[in-house]
C-alpha cells in the first residue's frame, strides 16, 4: 500500500524496482525523494524485510540532508517493499538492479517481461524496462525479452540519493522512443542523463579506468607519489578527487576485476598492472581493508 492507495486505483504511475540492494535501495530512494510511488521487489521475505528498514532509514538521511525531514512520514508512504509484483496495468517503469550475473538478469527479466507485458492492452501505461548493470552488454540481456525494443541500460551512480550522473545504455534494439523516456526518468530524478551507446564499460567505467590504471602504472614506475599523482588531476584539471583515491573508494579488486573485464573486451591497453594484483593478494583494496594507495 502507498500514499495512493492501492496501485493502479488511481491513475499515478508506479516505478518497481527489482533487487533492494545497494543500488535498488539508492534508486527507491531517489523516486520517493521525487514523489513518485515505488515498489522494491526483493525475492524473499527476510530479505524484503531486511530491505526495508534499510531503505527507509536511508530516505531519513537523504531527506535530513535535503531539508526534507518534515516531509517523512508522506515519504515513507510512497515506498513499499514486497516480494510479489504490483499489478502492471499503471506501472510504467521497471528497473533491475539485481546481482551482476547474465544468467540470473536474464531469466528474471523473462518473467518480468511475462507478468507486464501479457495482459498490456492499448489503455495501459507505456512501460519500459531498465537494467543498472555497471558492465554486461545491454544487448545480451535483451534476449531474454519479447520487448527488446523497450529496453535499455540506466546506470545510476552509487550512492545514488547522492549523485548527479545516469548513463542510458542503448542496445541494438532499443528505440527512440525508450531512450526518450529513460531520458526523461533521469531528469525527473534530477540527474544528468547522457546517452552511450552498448559498449564495455558504457562511458563512465571506461574513462574512469583508463585514468586509474594509467596512474597506477606512474606510482609502479616511481614518477611520484599517489598524493602528487591526485593532486596533479585535482589542482592541474579541477577533478574532485584524485584516480587514486578514487581506486581506494570503489575497492582496488573491484576496479581490477572491471579491469580485466575491458582488456579481455576492448584489448591491451586495459591490461591491469602488476602492482594492482599484488595489492589485491595482499589484500590492501583500499578504504574497506584499511589500505590500498593510502592508509585510511
Ligand atoms: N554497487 C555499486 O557501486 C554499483 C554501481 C553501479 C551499478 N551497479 C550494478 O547494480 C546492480 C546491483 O548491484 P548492487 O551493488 O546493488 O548489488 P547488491 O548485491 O547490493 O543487491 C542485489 C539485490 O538483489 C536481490 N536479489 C537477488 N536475486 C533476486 C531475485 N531473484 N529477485 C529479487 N531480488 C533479488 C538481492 O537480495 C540483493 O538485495 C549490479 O548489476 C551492479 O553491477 C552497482
Amino acid at each position: 500500500m502507498n500514499l495512493y492507495g492501492e496501485y493502479g486505483t488511481d491513475g499515478f504511475a508506479v516505478i518497481v524496482v527489482v533487487g533492494g540492494g545497494t543500488m535498488g535501495g539508492g534508486i527507491a530512494v531517489r523516486f520517493a525523494l521525487a514523489g513518485t510511488p515505488v515498489r522494491i521487489v526483493e525475492h524473499s521475505p527476510e530479505l524484503a524485510e531486511a530491505c526495508e528498514s534499510r531503505v527507509r532509514e536511508s530516505l531519513a538521511r537523504a531527506a535530513s540532508r535535503l531539508g526534507r525531514g518534515d516531509e517523512i512520514t508522506d515519504l515513507d508512504l510512497l515506498l513499499s517493499v514486497d516480494t510479489a509484483h504490483p499489478e502492471p496495468s499503471n506501472v510504467e517503469l521497471v528497473i533491475e538492479a539485481l546481482p551482476e550475473d547474465l544468467g540470473l538478469k536474464q531469466s528474471i527479466l523473462s518473467t518480468i517481461d511475462t507478468h507486464y507485458f501479457a495482459d498490456r492492452t492499448g489503455e495501459d501505461r507505456d512501460l519500459i524496462i531498465g537494467s543498472n548493470t555497471s558492465s554486461l552488454p545491454i544487448s545480451e540481456i535483451a534476449t531474454s525479452l519479447q520487448h527488446p525494443e523497450r529496453f535499455c541500460g540506466m546506470h545510476f551512480f552509487n550512492p545514488v540519493p547522492a549523485s548527479s550522473l545516469v548513463e542510458v545504455v542503448v542496445g541494438e534494439q532499443t528505440s527512440d522512443a525508450t531512450v526518450a523516456k529513460a531520458t526523461s526518468y533521469g531528469e525527473l530524478l534530477g540527474l544528468t542523463p547522457i546517452v552511450v551507446k552498448d559498449s564495455p564499460g558504457f562511458a563512465s567505467s571506461r574513462l574512469g579506468v583508463a585514468l586509474g590504471l594509467e596512474a597506477i602504472r606512474m606510482v609502479e614506475s616511481g614518477v611520484a607519489s599517489a598524493g602528487d599523482i591526485d593532486s596533479a588531476m585535482i589542482l592541474g584539471y579541477k577533478h574532485p578527487i584524485g584516480p587514486l583515491k578514487l581506486t581506494d573508494l570503489v575497492g582496488v579488486d573491484v576496479r581490477l576485476a572491471i579491469a580485466e573485464h575491458l582488456a579481455n573486451e576492448l584489448g591491451p591497453r586495459f591490461e591491469p598492472p602488476e602492482l594492482m594484483r599484488n595489492m589485491v593478494a595482499e589484500q590492501k583494496l583500499g578504504k574497506k581493508t584499511g589500505e590500498g594507495f593510502y592508509v585510511w
